[in-house]
């Protein structure tokens, strides 16, 4: 069978999960793609540092350059992560005329027009399934399954290491820090996994998804987020009672007025196929005008999940499938209109509010109270007794009926004012 030349610029999970491949299954690149991709180069910083792959002699290389010169390589995944050297190596490797595939989201999220645009000046492609929900192939299906859709809606969990540490915390009890430290042994996060827990790595993937989903270019940092790394684990099992899990969504939702991003631990009623998302799994729930209701689930982050999507993306480009969707996509496109944000203020939903009250009489009906003043309605009370004689407080629970993001913010804040009340309160949104 004909052999076409591949290469790969970082062997770290991801890039060791891709040569895995290649080796070891050479009869499905050649089933699917015609030809057998033949790994020759994979470039590394560090030609001693030990590998989980046994790779043939002579494909290991410090030197970038001798792949950049290897013109019978055509397709290029570049697996390393962060901005730089990211993006230098993307545009060199570009130039030299070759196809790249990516999974590094966040150098997209950041760089996207300047590479897309350049990609498409010199008639090449980039190919990126994997940057985004690792092994669910939502970007093929967002930009070609639904294209025939304006999307409504997408509520998705787009961080894995997220996504694991509340499972741990929430089904085992496990601790916060626990939690991580096993996701970073997994090889879940990023090499920086403040990224993961903050929010911002689910920010970039929905940027990506906005644009392909929306057909507007938006600036992950433009998107308000906040991440899991100040939930409360007493938050979660309050939520638990309560019938809900505490999940970290990425949401975009068409409005009037526009489109209202954002990324925050919400509430998620247990048994809603987001609730039930475990583990390093990530899912996009998506709603298109024409299709309704579809729903993707499958693992987010990890070694082979996200290798079977680099792969995917080798064989689309090695059979020319990429160059086709990437000259017809218009992708990233420097003069794509900017979106317009919803005001979030108007975003409307249902709060879950707890506030750490002095145990006395009258401050209940205070609170709920100044939640009627607001125009806000209560759907549930939850407190507990004082658990002990020293409890300086209790905490209370509210859930609401649907209200505006303005006036939850306003009754919180009034609330906050109350001298029984601690500031020690947190909101979270109720997703539905
Ligand atoms: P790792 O940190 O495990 O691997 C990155 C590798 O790139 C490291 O081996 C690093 O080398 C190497 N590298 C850095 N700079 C260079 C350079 N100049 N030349 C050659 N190699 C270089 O990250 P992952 O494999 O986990 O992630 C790679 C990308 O994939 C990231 O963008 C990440 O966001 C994305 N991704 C990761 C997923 C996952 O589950 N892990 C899932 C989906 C996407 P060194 O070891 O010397 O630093
Ligand atoms: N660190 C990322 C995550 C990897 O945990 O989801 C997949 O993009």
């Amino acid at each position: 069978m004909e052999k076409s030349g591949v290469a790969i610029v970082g062997l770290g999970t991801v890039g060791q999960g891709v040569a895995k491949i290649l080796l070891d299954h050479g009869d499905r690149t050649g089933r699917h793609a015609g030809r057998t991709l033949w790994l020759t180069h994979a470039v590394v910083r560090d030609v001693n540092k030990p590998l989980d792959v046994d790779l043939p002699d002579g494909i290991l290389t410090d030197d970038l350059q001798k792949l950049i010169d290897d013109q019978s390589v055509q397709v290029v995944a570049q697996v390393i992560g962060g901005i730089e050297p990211a993006r230098t190596i993307m545009l060199q490797l570009l130039e030299s005329g070759k196809d790249v595939v990516t999974a590094n989201k966040a150098l997209l999220a950041e760089h996207g027009p300047e590479i897309f645009d350049r990609a498409r000046q010199l008639g090449r492609s980039v190919a990126f399934e994997a940057s985004v929900a690792g092994g669910i192939p939502i970007i093929s299906n967002i930009s070609q399954c639904l294209s025939g859709n304006q999307v409504q809606s997408l509520h998705a969990i787009l961080n894995g290491t997220s996504n694991y540490i509340i499972s741990k915390m929430d089904g085992e009890g496990a601790d916060y820090a626990e939690a991580l430290a096993d996701a970073q042994a997994l090889g879940l996060a990023e090499a920086d996994p403040t990224m993961d827990v903050d929010g911002t790595d689910a920010a970039q993937k929905l940027a990506i998804l906005a644009h392909l989903g929306f057909g507007a270019r938006v600036h992950w940092s433009d998107i308000p987020r906040r991440g899991i790394d100040s939930i409360a684990k007493s938050d979660m099992e309050f939520a638990k009672h309560l019938g809900y899990r505490l999940k970290l969504i990425a949401y975009a939702e068409l409005v009037e007025s526009g489109i209202q991003l954002m990324v925050a631990p919400m509430m998620v009623k247990i048994g809603e196929p987001l609730a039930e998302v475990k583990a390093n799994y990530n899912a996009v729930s998506v709603v298109g005008d024409a299709v309704g209701p579809v729903f993707f689930h499958g693992q987010g982050a990890g070694q082979m999940p996200t290798a079977s999507a680099v792969v995917a993306d080798m064989i689309d480009t090695a059979v020319g499938r990429t160059a086709i969707t990437f000259k017809t996509l218009e992708l990233w496109a420097q003069d794509n209109k900017r979106v317009d944000f919803a005001s979030p203020g108007d975003l409307e939903g249902r709060f879950y509010f707890r506030f750490d009250v002095v145990d006395q009489p009258g401050v209940m009906g205070q609170i709920t109270g100044r939640l009627g003043q607001h125009g806000i309605s209560i759907a549930s009370v939850y407190q507990h007794e004082s658990r002990n004689e020293n409890q300086q407080t209790v905490p209370i629970i509210i859930m609401t009926h649907h209200a505006p993001e303005s006036a939850a913010q306003a009754a919180m804040k009034q609330i906050l004012d109350m001298p029984t009340v601690a500031d020690t309160a947190e909101r979270f949104r109720i997703l539905g």
